[in-house]
Protein backbone atom coordinates (compact mmCIF):
# COMPACT_ATOMS: atom_id res chain seq x y z
CA UNK A 1 0.00 0.00 0.00
CA UNK A 2 2.59 2.22 0.45
CA UNK A 3 5.39 2.97 -2.60
CA UNK A 4 2.73 2.02 -5.05
CA UNK A 5 0.91 5.21 -4.68
CA UNK A 6 1.18 8.00 -7.46
CA UNK A 7 2.79 11.13 -6.36
CA UNK A 8 2.34 14.57 -8.07
CA UNK A 9 5.66 13.19 -10.37
CA UNK A 10 3.62 10.74 -12.01
CA UNK A 11 1.05 13.35 -13.37
CA UNK A 12 0.79 16.28 -15.41
CA UNK A 13 -0.20 19.44 -13.33
CA UNK A 14 0.88 22.01 -15.46
CA UNK A 15 -2.55 24.51 -15.63
CA UNK A 16 -4.37 22.53 -13.79
CA UNK A 17 -6.15 23.32 -10.66
CA UNK A 18 -5.56 21.18 -7.65
CA UNK A 19 -7.04 20.66 -4.22
CA UNK A 20 -4.48 20.10 -2.24
CA UNK A 21 -5.32 18.83 1.44
CA UNK A 22 -2.75 19.80 3.74
CA UNK A 23 -2.54 19.49 7.59
CA UNK A 24 -1.71 23.00 8.54
CA UNK A 25 -3.53 22.10 12.34
CA UNK A 26 -1.54 24.05 13.83
CA UNK A 27 -1.19 25.19 17.68
CA UNK A 28 -2.29 28.68 18.01
CA UNK A 29 -1.43 30.69 21.43
CA UNK A 30 -5.07 31.35 23.23
CA UNK A 31 -4.77 34.87 23.89
CA UNK A 32 -3.29 36.02 20.97
CA UNK A 33 -4.62 33.68 18.37
CA UNK A 34 -0.71 33.30 16.91
CA UNK A 35 0.88 30.42 15.16
CA UNK A 36 3.13 28.41 18.23
CA UNK A 37 4.46 26.01 15.74
CA UNK A 38 4.66 26.24 12.01
CA UNK A 39 6.13 22.81 11.41
CA UNK A 40 3.26 21.65 9.76
CA UNK A 41 3.21 24.30 7.66
CA UNK A 42 6.48 24.31 6.42
CA UNK A 43 6.68 20.78 5.97
CA UNK A 44 4.09 21.47 3.41
CA UNK A 45 5.97 24.38 1.70
CA UNK A 46 7.92 21.25 -1.16
CA UNK A 47 5.02 20.26 -2.82
CA UNK A 48 3.26 23.84 -3.15
CA UNK A 49 6.73 24.86 -4.44
CA UNK A 50 6.65 21.95 -6.90
CA UNK A 51 3.10 22.34 -7.82
CA UNK A 52 3.94 26.51 -8.15
CA UNK A 53 6.91 25.62 -10.32
CA UNK A 54 4.84 23.21 -12.83
CA UNK A 55 2.32 26.31 -13.29
CA UNK A 56 -0.49 24.57 -11.54
CA UNK A 57 -3.08 26.92 -9.59
CA UNK A 58 -3.34 25.32 -5.72
CA UNK A 59 -6.40 25.54 -4.04
CA UNK A 60 -5.17 24.37 -0.43
CA UNK A 61 -7.47 23.20 2.35
CA UNK A 62 -7.58 21.88 5.73
CA UNK A 63 -9.19 21.49 8.89
CA UNK A 64 -7.90 23.05 12.52
CA UNK A 65 -9.32 22.21 15.45
CA UNK A 66 -12.48 20.74 16.40
CA UNK A 67 -15.00 22.96 15.48
CA UNK A 68 -17.70 19.91 14.72
CA UNK A 69 -19.62 22.32 12.29
CA UNK A 70 -19.47 25.18 14.45
CA UNK A 71 -18.40 28.64 12.93
CA UNK A 72 -15.92 29.65 15.29
CA UNK A 73 -13.95 32.68 14.45
CA UNK A 74 -10.91 31.78 16.84
CA UNK A 75 -10.47 28.71 14.30
CA UNK A 76 -9.85 30.49 11.08
CA UNK A 77 -7.59 29.89 9.09
CA UNK A 78 -6.22 33.15 7.89
CA UNK A 79 -3.72 33.38 9.98
CA UNK A 80 -2.30 29.90 8.49
CA UNK A 81 -2.68 32.24 5.27
CA UNK A 82 -0.37 35.09 6.13
CA UNK A 83 2.25 32.90 7.78
CA UNK A 84 1.90 30.56 4.57
CA UNK A 85 2.40 33.83 2.15
CA UNK A 86 5.31 34.68 4.38
CA UNK A 87 7.32 31.31 3.83
CA UNK A 88 6.54 31.51 0.18
CA UNK A 89 6.98 34.97 -0.39
CA UNK A 90 4.05 34.89 -2.64
CA UNK A 91 0.27 36.33 -1.92
CA UNK A 92 -2.08 33.80 -0.14
CA UNK A 93 -5.50 34.52 -0.85
CA UNK A 94 -7.94 33.16 1.72
CA UNK A 95 -11.44 32.55 0.88
CA UNK A 96 -14.47 33.60 3.17
CA UNK A 97 -15.93 30.44 3.50
CA UNK A 98 -15.07 26.51 2.11
CA UNK A 99 -17.69 25.43 -0.65
CA UNK A 100 -19.74 28.72 -0.91
CA UNK A 101 -20.20 31.56 -3.15
CA UNK A 102 -16.48 33.23 -2.49
CA UNK A 103 -14.42 29.70 -2.63
CA UNK A 104 -16.21 29.07 -5.58
CA UNK A 105 -15.43 32.68 -7.29
CA UNK A 106 -11.96 32.79 -6.09
CA UNK A 107 -11.05 29.42 -7.48
CA UNK A 108 -13.09 29.81 -10.45
CA UNK A 109 -10.45 32.76 -11.40
CA UNK A 110 -7.57 31.59 -9.95
CA UNK A 111 -4.47 31.59 -12.00
CA UNK A 112 -1.30 29.18 -12.70
CA UNK A 113 1.26 29.93 -9.97
CA UNK A 114 -1.56 31.19 -7.69
CA UNK A 115 -2.53 29.93 -3.80
CA UNK A 116 -5.96 30.13 -2.87
CA UNK A 117 -6.69 28.76 0.84
CA UNK A 118 -10.30 27.29 1.73
CA UNK A 119 -11.73 28.03 5.28
CA UNK A 120 -11.59 25.55 7.99
CA UNK A 121 -13.03 22.16 6.81
CA UNK A 122 -14.41 21.48 9.85
CA UNK A 123 -16.84 24.51 9.70
CA UNK A 124 -18.98 21.95 8.06
CA UNK A 125 -20.16 18.95 10.09
CA UNK A 126 -20.07 17.29 6.55
CA UNK A 127 -16.44 17.04 6.38
CA UNK A 128 -15.91 14.48 9.25
CA UNK A 129 -19.09 12.49 8.40
CA UNK A 130 -17.68 12.35 4.63
CA UNK A 131 -20.20 13.04 3.24
CA UNK A 132 -20.40 12.30 -0.55
CA UNK A 133 -22.54 15.73 -1.67
CA UNK A 134 -19.74 18.02 0.31
CA UNK A 135 -17.11 15.40 -0.90
CA UNK A 136 -18.32 16.95 -4.27
CA UNK A 137 -18.40 20.46 -3.76
CA UNK A 138 -14.63 20.29 -2.76
CA UNK A 139 -13.89 18.23 -5.67
CA UNK A 140 -15.86 20.85 -8.33
CA UNK A 141 -13.15 23.38 -7.40
CA UNK A 142 -10.38 21.68 -8.84
CA UNK A 143 -9.25 19.26 -11.39
CA UNK A 144 -6.78 17.30 -9.55
CA UNK A 145 -6.85 16.19 -6.04
CA UNK A 146 -3.12 15.48 -4.34
CA UNK A 147 -3.06 14.17 -0.27
CA UNK A 148 -0.29 15.82 1.56
CA UNK A 149 -1.93 16.03 5.23
CA UNK A 150 0.00 12.72 6.76
CA UNK A 151 -1.44 14.00 9.97
CA UNK A 152 -4.89 13.49 8.92
CA UNK A 153 -4.16 9.88 6.32
CA UNK A 154 -5.83 8.22 9.33
CA UNK A 155 -9.50 9.88 8.96
CA UNK A 156 -12.03 9.15 6.52
CA UNK A 157 -12.95 12.40 6.20
CA UNK A 158 -14.40 13.71 2.64
CA UNK A 159 -11.88 16.14 2.16
CA UNK A 160 -8.76 12.92 3.05
CA UNK A 161 -10.84 10.19 0.84
CA UNK A 162 -14.36 11.40 0.20
CA UNK A 163 -12.91 13.68 -2.92
CA UNK A 164 -10.85 10.69 -4.18
CA UNK A 165 -13.97 9.79 -5.95
CA UNK A 166 -14.80 12.68 -7.76
CA UNK A 167 -10.91 13.63 -8.81
CA UNK A 168 -7.46 11.73 -9.63
CA UNK A 169 -5.86 11.36 -6.63
CA UNK A 170 -1.88 11.25 -6.06
CA UNK A 171 0.02 12.22 -2.90
CA UNK A 172 1.96 15.11 -2.41
CA UNK A 173 6.21 14.85 -1.26
CA UNK A 174 5.43 14.85 3.02
CA UNK A 175 2.39 11.85 2.64
CA UNK A 176 5.04 10.16 0.04
CA UNK A 177 8.15 10.75 2.32
CA UNK A 178 6.46 9.40 5.49
CA UNK A 179 4.93 6.31 3.62
CA UNK A 180 8.67 5.94 2.30
CA UNK A 181 10.19 6.12 5.62
CA UNK A 182 7.96 4.73 8.16
CA UNK A 183 6.80 1.97 5.40
CA UNK A 184 10.55 1.21 4.74
CA UNK A 185 11.37 0.10 8.82
CA UNK A 186 8.40 -1.62 9.08
CA UNK A 187 8.58 -3.40 5.74
CA UNK A 188 12.71 -4.03 5.29
CA UNK A 189 14.38 -2.55 8.25
CA UNK A 190 18.02 -2.55 8.55
CA UNK A 191 18.42 -5.22 11.66
CA UNK A 192 18.71 -4.79 14.83
CA UNK A 193 15.84 -2.91 14.36
CA UNK A 194 14.96 -1.03 17.74
CA UNK A 195 11.50 0.09 18.87
CA UNK A 196 10.95 2.48 22.05
CA UNK A 197 7.55 3.07 22.90
CA UNK A 198 6.74 5.56 26.13
CA UNK A 199 3.43 7.59 27.03
CA UNK A 200 1.03 7.69 29.51
CA UNK A 201 -1.08 5.01 28.27
CA UNK A 202 -1.05 1.14 27.43
CA UNK A 203 -4.19 1.26 25.47
CA UNK A 204 -2.83 3.63 23.32
CA UNK A 205 -0.31 1.74 22.09
CA UNK A 206 -2.40 -2.09 22.04
CA UNK A 207 -1.98 -2.63 18.20
CA UNK A 208 1.30 -0.73 18.08
CA UNK A 209 2.92 -3.20 20.30
CA UNK A 210 1.17 -6.19 18.46
CA UNK A 211 2.71 -5.18 14.84
CA UNK A 212 5.60 -4.31 16.56
CA UNK A 213 6.54 -7.88 17.74
CA UNK A 214 6.28 -9.01 14.64
CA UNK A 215 8.96 -6.94 13.33
CA UNK A 216 11.13 -5.43 15.79
CA UNK A 217 14.28 -7.42 17.05
CA UNK A 218 13.82 -5.24 20.54
CA UNK A 219 11.53 -3.84 22.20
CA UNK A 220 11.96 -1.12 24.66
CA UNK A 221 9.09 0.77 26.86
CA UNK A 222 9.33 3.53 29.14
CA UNK A 223 7.01 6.12 30.28
CA UNK A 224 4.16 6.01 32.10
CA UNK A 225 2.90 2.62 30.30
CA UNK A 226 5.84 1.28 31.80
CA UNK A 227 4.15 0.61 35.18
CA UNK A 228 1.22 -0.98 33.96
CA UNK A 229 4.11 -3.96 33.18
CA UNK A 230 5.83 -3.53 36.59
CA UNK A 231 2.93 -4.28 37.92
CA UNK A 232 2.04 -7.02 35.74
CA UNK A 233 5.07 -8.58 36.57
CA UNK A 234 4.65 -8.39 40.75
CA UNK A 235 6.22 -4.82 40.73
CA UNK A 236 5.69 -2.70 43.18
CA UNK A 237 4.56 1.08 41.86
CA UNK A 238 2.79 2.82 44.35
CA UNK A 239 1.12 6.11 42.77
CA UNK A 240 2.59 5.57 39.35
CA UNK A 241 0.02 5.50 36.36
CA UNK A 242 -1.60 1.81 35.84
CA UNK A 243 -4.58 0.59 33.88
CA UNK A 244 -5.53 -2.62 35.48
CA UNK A 245 -7.46 -3.71 32.80
CA UNK A 246 -4.29 -3.86 30.72
CA UNK A 247 -2.61 -5.77 33.50
CA UNK A 248 -3.47 -9.28 31.35
CA UNK A 249 -2.94 -7.51 28.09
CA UNK A 250 0.89 -6.66 29.33
CA UNK A 251 1.86 -10.08 30.22
CA UNK A 252 0.66 -11.35 27.29
CA UNK A 253 2.98 -9.30 25.62
CA UNK A 254 5.87 -10.10 27.60
CA UNK A 255 5.24 -13.90 27.40
CA UNK A 256 4.47 -13.07 23.00
CA UNK A 257 7.93 -11.54 22.82
CA UNK A 258 9.95 -14.47 24.87
CA UNK A 259 8.22 -16.51 22.19
CA UNK A 260 9.28 -14.93 19.57
CA UNK A 261 12.51 -14.34 20.25
CA UNK A 262 12.19 -10.39 20.65
CA UNK A 263 14.50 -8.75 23.21
CA UNK A 264 11.44 -6.40 25.51
CA UNK A 265 13.17 -4.07 28.08
CA UNK A 266 11.35 -2.48 30.87
CA UNK A 267 12.47 0.36 33.18
CA UNK A 268 15.22 -1.11 36.10
CA UNK A 269 14.90 2.09 37.99
CA UNK A 270 12.67 5.09 38.41
CA UNK A 271 12.68 8.44 39.05
CA UNK A 272 10.02 8.60 41.42
CA UNK A 273 8.35 12.13 43.22
CA UNK A 274 6.05 12.22 46.30
CA UNK A 275 3.46 14.79 43.79
CA UNK A 276 3.16 14.79 39.90
CA UNK A 277 4.74 18.54 40.17
CA UNK A 278 7.69 20.83 38.66
CA UNK A 279 9.14 21.23 41.59
CA UNK A 280 8.47 18.05 43.26
CA UNK A 281 12.25 16.35 44.20
CA UNK A 282 13.31 13.01 42.09
CA UNK A 283 13.66 10.08 44.09
CA UNK A 284 15.96 7.46 42.51
CA UNK A 285 14.02 4.20 42.88
CA UNK A 286 14.41 0.09 41.91
CA UNK A 287 11.51 -0.10 39.59
CA UNK A 288 8.85 -2.89 41.17
CA UNK A 289 10.20 -1.27 44.47
CA UNK A 290 8.46 2.09 44.69
CA UNK A 291 7.10 3.28 48.03
CA UNK A 292 3.07 3.01 48.23
CA UNK A 293 2.90 7.05 48.09
CA UNK A 294 5.67 7.58 45.38
CA UNK A 295 4.98 7.96 41.84
CA UNK A 296 7.12 6.99 38.73
CA UNK A 297 7.91 10.08 36.80
CA UNK A 298 11.25 8.98 34.78
CA UNK A 299 13.09 6.09 33.69
CA UNK A 300 16.22 6.43 36.38
CA UNK A 301 19.94 6.33 35.32
CA UNK A 302 20.84 2.51 35.16
CA UNK A 303 17.82 2.32 32.62
CA UNK A 304 19.05 5.15 30.42
CA UNK A 305 22.20 3.76 30.14
CA UNK A 306 20.67 0.40 28.94
CA UNK A 307 18.90 1.70 26.58
CA UNK A 308 21.22 3.92 25.03
CA UNK A 309 23.08 1.19 24.50
CA UNK A 310 20.79 -0.81 22.94
CA UNK A 311 20.27 2.05 20.60
CA UNK A 312 23.80 2.67 20.09
CA UNK A 313 24.04 -0.72 18.69
CA UNK A 314 20.64 -0.61 16.21
CA UNK A 315 20.56 -0.06 12.87
CA UNK A 316 17.30 1.44 12.83
CA UNK A 317 15.41 3.23 15.53
CA UNK A 318 11.46 4.38 15.97
CA UNK A 319 10.60 5.99 19.04
CA UNK A 320 6.94 7.01 19.61
CA UNK A 321 6.24 8.16 23.47
CA UNK A 322 8.47 9.93 25.67
CA UNK A 323 10.20 7.79 28.48
CA UNK A 324 8.70 10.22 31.70
CA UNK A 325 7.09 13.89 32.13
CA UNK A 326 9.77 15.49 30.05
CA UNK A 327 7.64 19.09 30.54
CA UNK A 328 9.10 18.99 33.93
CA UNK A 329 12.71 20.02 33.47
CA UNK A 330 13.66 17.41 36.82
CA UNK A 331 11.82 14.11 34.68
CA UNK A 332 13.01 14.90 31.61
CA UNK A 333 16.55 13.42 31.50
CA UNK A 334 15.09 10.46 30.43
CA UNK A 335 13.64 11.28 26.96
CA UNK A 336 16.41 13.39 26.75
CA UNK A 337 18.68 10.60 27.31
CA UNK A 338 17.30 8.64 24.28
CA UNK A 339 16.86 11.56 22.25
CA UNK A 340 20.69 11.87 22.53
CA UNK A 341 21.13 8.30 21.81
CA UNK A 342 19.10 8.41 18.54
CA UNK A 343 20.84 12.10 17.72
CA UNK A 344 24.08 10.27 18.04
CA UNK A 345 23.67 6.96 16.09
CA UNK A 346 24.55 6.40 12.82
CA UNK A 347 21.04 4.31 12.19
CA UNK A 348 17.89 5.44 10.65
CA UNK A 349 16.54 7.45 12.77
CA UNK A 350 12.44 7.68 12.86
CA UNK A 351 10.40 9.92 15.41
CA UNK A 352 7.04 8.82 15.16
CA UNK A 353 5.00 11.94 15.68
CA UNK A 354 3.53 13.49 18.57
CA UNK A 355 4.66 14.04 22.31
CA UNK A 356 7.92 12.69 21.09
CA UNK A 357 8.22 15.18 17.93
CA UNK A 358 7.77 17.81 20.86
CA UNK A 359 10.42 16.40 22.49
CA UNK A 360 13.21 16.58 20.55
CA UNK A 361 11.53 19.54 19.33
CA UNK A 362 12.43 20.83 22.47
CA UNK A 363 15.98 19.77 22.95
CA UNK A 364 16.77 20.98 19.55
CA UNK A 365 17.43 17.59 18.08
CA UNK A 366 15.16 17.22 15.16
CA UNK A 367 17.55 17.78 12.64
CA UNK A 368 19.99 15.23 13.89
CA UNK A 369 17.02 12.44 13.10
CA UNK A 370 16.96 10.67 10.02
CA UNK A 371 13.62 11.83 10.15
CA UNK A 372 10.53 13.34 12.40
CA UNK A 373 6.95 12.40 11.56
CA UNK A 374 4.29 15.09 11.00
CA UNK A 375 1.59 12.85 12.41
CA UNK A 376 0.52 11.93 15.71
CA UNK A 377 -2.73 9.59 15.67
CA UNK A 378 -1.94 8.58 11.61
CA UNK A 379 1.86 7.50 12.39
CA UNK A 380 0.35 5.28 15.93
CA UNK A 381 -1.80 3.79 13.31
CA UNK A 382 0.62 3.43 10.39
CA UNK A 383 2.60 1.36 13.23
CA UNK A 384 -0.26 -0.54 14.14
CA UNK A 385 0.01 -2.05 10.43
CA UNK A 386 -4.04 -0.42 9.87
CA UNK A 387 -5.10 1.07 6.54
CA UNK A 388 -5.40 4.48 6.09
CA UNK A 389 -8.35 5.89 4.24
CA UNK A 390 -5.92 9.36 2.96
CA UNK A 391 -3.71 6.58 1.28
CA UNK A 392 -6.13 3.77 0.24
CA UNK A 393 -7.99 6.64 -2.01
CA UNK A 394 -5.01 7.49 -3.84
CA UNK A 395 -3.88 5.83 -7.31
CA UNK A 396 -1.82 3.13 -7.51
CA UNK A 397 1.03 3.36 -9.87
C1 LIG B 1 -3.51 15.91 14.30
O1 LIG B 1 -3.29 16.99 14.85
O2 LIG B 1 -3.12 14.82 14.78
C2 LIG B 1 -4.20 15.91 12.98
O3 LIG B 1 -4.30 17.18 12.46
C3 LIG B 1 -5.55 15.24 13.07
O4 LIG B 1 -6.41 15.97 13.88
P1 LIG B 1 -7.71 15.27 14.49
O5 LIG B 1 -7.24 14.29 15.53
O6 LIG B 1 -8.56 16.37 15.05
O7 LIG B 1 -8.41 14.53 13.36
Amino acid sequence: MNDNKKTIRDIDVSGKKVLLRCDFNVPLDKQTGEITDDKRIVASLPTIRYLLEKGAAIICCSHLGRPKGEWLPELSLAPVARRLSDLLGVPVQMAKDVIGEDAQTLAKNLKPGEILLLENLRYHKEETKNDPGFAKSLANLADIFVSDAFGTVHRAHASTAGVADYLPAVSGFLVAKELEVLGGALTTPQRPFVAILGGAKVSDKLGVIQNLLEKADTIIIGGGMSYTFCKAQGGKIGQSLCEEDKLDYALKMIEAAEEKGVKFLLPVDVLAAAEFSPDATPIPCVAGEIADDLMGLDIGEETRRIFAEEIKNAKTVIWNGPMGVFEFPAFSGGTRAVADAMAASEAVTIIGGGDSAAAVQQFGLSDQMTHVSTGGGASLEFLEGRVLPGVACLEDK
